[in-house]
């Protein structure tokens, strides 16, 4: 039963991350053609912003080593007008990405100094300078420019992470010429109180809330809960991926990101539009969890597709 909840936004634009964060945490490397059709599926279901894969280095992350052969292959997307974003971290990235025709980038920063290192080499003021010419050109081509920010609530290696710090990256990621931000709970330790929290001082430093997308893990459970906590604060942007599929190959503890079919359950429950079709969306994700053969962690995946 749809019941329309009071001071929440009455549309979500939904950041479907599967075919980038999902896969790039997969052991085995799903064929270019598989990754092609999920994509193309997606599109189907009614996602209008599919974050395609990584121009990264291809030993970093070999799950996406092909993203010069699937980016094409995505062209009658792309033209349908669906965002394809793809993740940048320097200038080689991007000259391999714009070549191609993106006209969506995604930079990725860290809020601590330990996943800076581990997943950019960098620390996170270098990352910020190796990013500065990609962002510039980017604006200078008028390619739309994402900035993830990692680790905002807590680290694998230096534990609960204080907002100051998270602002002050954030902060310096806009002062780039980002024209939105993703905070990313990479390992999903994050509570409702303290995403407001996060939300409220960004807000006090000058980010606005309309430039603000939220992107939760679920290793806790708590990635639902967390997103109503940001919608209440009018957060519009969610990032979700089909199945649950996803993690972080350089952060060991994060487990899949919050299910796109578990949100659009919820959203659709409050009356908030999405425009997805959630049986099409399941069926997606039934048919990907069967090419990686393990069934969808998403719970809403498995009641919808449960026969009896
Ligand atoms: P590095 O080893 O310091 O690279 O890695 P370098 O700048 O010293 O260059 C070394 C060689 O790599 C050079 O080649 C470059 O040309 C080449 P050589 O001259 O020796 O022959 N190279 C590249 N080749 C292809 N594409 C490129 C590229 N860049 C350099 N883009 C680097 C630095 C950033 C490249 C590396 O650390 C890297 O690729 N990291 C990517 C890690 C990654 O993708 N992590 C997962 C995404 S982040 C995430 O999942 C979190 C998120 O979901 C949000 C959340 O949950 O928190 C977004
Ligand atoms: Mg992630």
């Amino acid at each position: 039963m749809e019941v329309p909840a009071q001071d929440l936004p009455p549309r979500v634009r939904i950041h479907e991350v599967g075919a980038r964060d999902g896969l790039q945490n997969e052991k085995t490397v799903v064929p270019t053609e598989v990754k092609a059709e999920f994509v193309h599926r997606l599109a189907a279901a009614g996602l209008t912003t599919i974050e395609a894969t990584s121009f990264v280095h291809p030993k970093w992350v070999p799950q996406l080593a092909d993203a010069e052969q699937l980016f094409p292959q995505l062209a009658d997307v792309q033209g349908a007008g669906v965002a394809l974003p793809v993740l940048v971290p320097n200038e080689r990235g991007l000259d391999r990405a714009v070549a191609l025709g993106a006209r969506r980038i995604a930079v990725f920063g860290s809020a601590t100094e330990t996943f800076a290192r581990r997943n950019l080499n960098r620390t996170v003021d270098e990352s910020l300078a190796m990013f500065e010419p990609v962002v510039a050109r980017a604006k200078d081509d008028k390619v739309h420019v994402r900035g993830y920010l990692s680790m905002c609530f807590g680290d694998p290696w230096e534990g609960p992470v204080p907002v100051h710090q998270v602002v002050r990256v954030a902060k310096a990621l806009m002062d780039l010429g980002c024209d939105e931000l993703s905070l990313g709970d990479t390992i999903g330790v994050a509570t409702p109180g303290h995403v407001q929290a996060l939300l409220a001082q960004l807000n006090e430093e000058g980010v606005p809330t309309s430039a603000i997308g939220v992107h939760f893990h679920d290793t806790y459970g708590q990635a639902l809960a967390n997103t109503l906590a940001a919608l209440q604060h009018g957060v519009t942007t969610v990032d979700a991926s089909a199945g649950g599929l996803g993690g972080c190959p350089y952060a060991k503890s994060a487990t899949g990101n919050l299910a796109t079919e578990d949100l659009v359950w919820m959203l659709h429950g409050l009356g908030i539009e999405t425009g997805v079709d959630l049986g099409l969306l399941t069926a997606t994700s039934v048919w990907m969890a069967e090419r990686l053969g393990r069934p969808s962690p998403s719970r809403t995946v498995r009641a919808l597709s449960h026969k009896e």
